[in-house]
This record gives C-alpha cells, sequence and structure tokens, in this order.
C-alpha cells in the first residue's frame, strides 16, 4: 500500500556557472530524467528508505529514526532524503515517518542534480502527505539546507530550484538573490537545433575542497571589494575591481563570476530576440571562462568542447559544478549525430571510457504522478 508517488527532475545549467553562491543569475532547465519516490506515511516515527537503483551505497531498506537525525553527511544516498527530514523538522514542520521507495533515471556523479532530484521529491511528497502547504521556492531552500548542512556540501540554491521550479519547454531565469524566476521559452527543435548531454562519466564529488575553496575565494573578493557579494560588481565596473585585487586567484575567480552574470543576460537577450544560434559562441565563451579562470574544467570535458567545436557545433560547455560529470553541446539537428559521433571517437582514441550521450529537451519540475 502507499499513499502516492512523486517525482522530481535532475537538471542541466545552460548558462550561469558558480554564479548563484554569488548572488548571480543561472538558467538551468529540467530534464526528463527523474527520482521518482513512492511513499506511504507511518506513524511510528521512523524514515524507512530503500531504492532501486541508486548507485554504490546499497539500496537499503535503511531505517532511520526521525528523533535521531543529526547533520554530518558520510552515510551515502541516505543522507540526502534524511536531510531533508531533518530540515524540515527544524523549520518547525511537523513530518512524522514515512516508507519511500525511490527509483530513478537522473545519472549519478554526472553533474545533473541527482542528489537535488532525491531532496527535492522527498520533500514534496512530504509536503503534500502531511499537508504542510509550503511553496516551491521554500522547499526549495529547504532542500538547499538540507545538502549544506545536513550532508555539508556547500552548494549553491540553483539546482533544488530548477528540480522544483521548471516547467516544460522552457528555461529557468532565476535571480539566486531575490529568488525571483521568470520562464522563458525554450525550443531548439523548432529552430532545428539540438543540445547534446555529453556525461564524461568522471564522478565529482561538492563535498570535497575544491568547490568550497573556489566559493571561499568568491567570498574572499567580494569582501575585498566591498560588496555584499559579486553579483554587485557590474560587468562595466570589472577592470576597475581587477585593479583592486591583489591576489591573482582571487581575481580570476572574480573574472569568471563577473562575466558569467553578463554572459546569462546576453543569452537572455539572444533568446528573446529569437536569435538562438548566437548563444553559441557565449557558451563556448563560458566553457573557457570555467576552464581558464574558474579551474573547474578537466581534460574530459575540454576534450567534448573541443571536439565537438571541431565537428560543426555551435557552442559547447562543460555544465553543474564541473570536475568532470557533463558537458553540453549545441548543434545544428542536422549535425548533432556527427558530433556526437566525433566525441565518442575522440574518447576511444584517448582510451577514456566511452561517454554517455542524449539529447536534452527542456522538461517539467517535480510533480506528483498518483
Ligand atoms: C553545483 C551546485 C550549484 C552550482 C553549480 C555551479 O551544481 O550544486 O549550486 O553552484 O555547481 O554552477
Amino acid at each position: 500500500m502507499n499513499d502516492g508517488v512523486w517525482a522530481a527532475p535532475g537538471r542541466v545549467n545552460l548558462i550561469g556557472e558558480h554564479t548563484d553562491y554569488n548572488d548571480g543569475f543561472v538558467m538551468p532547465f529540467a530534464l526528463p530524467h527523474t527520482t521518482v519516490a513512492t511513499v506511504a506515511r507511518r506513524d511510528d516515527g521512523v524514515l524507512r528508505l530503500h531504492s532501486a537503483d541508486i548507485d554504490g551505497d546499497g539500496a537499503g531498506p535503511f531505517e532511520l529514526r526521525l528523533d535521531e537525525l543529526a547533520p554530518g553527511g558520510g552515510r551515502g544516498w541516505t543522507d540526502y532524503p534524511a536531510g531533508v527530514v531533518w530540515a524540515l523538522r527544524e523549520a518547525g514542520h511537523r513530518v512524522g515517518g514515512a516508507d519511500i521507495h525511490y527509483e530513478s533515471t537522473v545519472p549519478a556523479g554526472a553533474g545533473l542534480s541527482s542528489s537535488a532530484a532525491l531532496e527535492v521529491v522527498t520533500a514534496l511528497a512530504l509536503n503534500d502527505l502531511y499537508e504542510l502547504g509550503l511553496e516551491r521556492r521554500y522547499i526549495a531552500r529547504l532542500c538547499r539546507r538540507a545538502e549544506n548542512v545536513y550532508v555539508g556540501a556547500p552548494t549553491g540554491i540553483m539546482d533544488q530550484m530548477a528540480s522544483a521550479c521548471c516547467t516544460d519547454g522552457h528555461a529557468l531565469h532565476l535571480d539566486t538573490r531575490a529568488l525571483s524566476l521568470r520562464q522563458v521559452p525554450f525550443d531548439l527543435r523548432a529552430h532545428g537545433l539540438e543540445l547534446l548531454v555529453v556525461d564524461t562519466r568522471v564522478k565529482h564529488s561538492h563535498s570535497e575542497g575544491e568547490y568550497g575553496r573556489r566559493r571561499a575565494g568568491c567570498e574572499a573578493g567580494a569582501a575585498a571589494l566591498g560588496v555584499n557579494a559579486l553579483r554587485d560588481v557590474p560587468n562595466d565596473a570589472l577592470e576597475d575591481a581587477l585593479a583592486r585585487l591583489d591576489d591573482p586567484e582571487v581575481r580570476s575567480l572574480v573574472r569568471h563570476v563577473v562575466t558569467e552574470n553578463h554572459r546569462v543576460e546576453r543569452v537572455i537577450a539572444h533568446l528573446e530576440a529569437g536569435e538562438v544560434r548566437a548563444i553559441g559562441p557565449l557558451l563556448t565563451e563560458g566553457h573557457a571562462s570555467l576552464r581558464d579562470d574558474f579551474h573547474v574544467s578537466c581534460r574530459e570535458l575540454d576534450l567534448v568542447v573541443d571536439t565537438s567545436l571541431t565537428a560543426g557545433a555551435l557552442g559547447a560547455r562543460m555544465t553543474g559544478g564541473g570536475f568532470g560529470g557533463s558537458a553540453i553541446v549545441l548543434t545544428e539537428s542536422s549535425s548533432a549525430h556527427l558530433v556526437a559521433q566525433s566525441v565518442q571517437e575522440a574518447f576511444a582514441s584517448a582510451s577514456l571510457d566511452a561517454p554517455r550521450v542524449f539529447t536534452a529537451s527542456p522538461s517539467a519540475g517535480a510533480r506528483r504522478l498518483s
């Protein structure tokens, strides 16, 4: 017996990388890949979690007592749903036990927000089951808190907002400071275009130090410039700002964030003018900035980008946190097959594991299925 079934998607980010924890702008869209939770309420204060196929850490069932949930991380995939229950209860919401079975088609560790999908589907299910009446942006914030405090990964809010708030056929233009959002129509097929996602199969992990180091460097930059966050440095004030920073590492982090926020604006302007092909070079520029200024790319991601561009793609970049994970490639539909094949061949020639390549279409955010 279950009380309902819910789904929450993974995402790719079109543009706006490592800007969310700088109060900046992002533009993700939801993938058709989802994590599905089949949930039954239980009244004995126990959270029982099991999964058909969540990578690596065992399927369970795992039984956790609600009153014993405590931040700390390091306990595998159950930290994400357990963290959500912890965050809900800590915020004063009356959530009891649940029996939850998860199945997921979101590739884990691929930079496609499998953890946000797991968090958001759990929060949405409990919100409905326990009639909490929480709105989606609030749910996303609680899920981020689960990830930051319970799991211990210092991420921004993009992934949870994407999973909770994206809509079919749109990219989500999100101001991560105001949490204001706009659904921007994003129908590539109508323009004869395709967006490929290439999962390099190099696993990334955000709880490890590199992501946190970038974040700390950005905060140091903002403090040195006397602003609340790097969002407050406009692109036309960039050169002045850079001249005021002594630390070369901080300087290049700042340059990435400021130019990346500006790229989000330029991408939006092109999309609104119907100039979809024109976003290609901006994606590629974003990749160069992540590679050379932010230092979060890796050999495999660079190989995807370089090979696709050589094969005729309009633009390509890593997506998500980096250090592995996935890249996106914008291409004419007519050359998508050739581009994908070239990437596969380049990986084979470099003796790398075959990447997983698929076409992404903007899909629906989290929802109740039954
Ligand atoms: C990860 C984090 C996000 C964001 C991206 C980089 O996906 O979870 O909050 O910082 O990296 O843009």
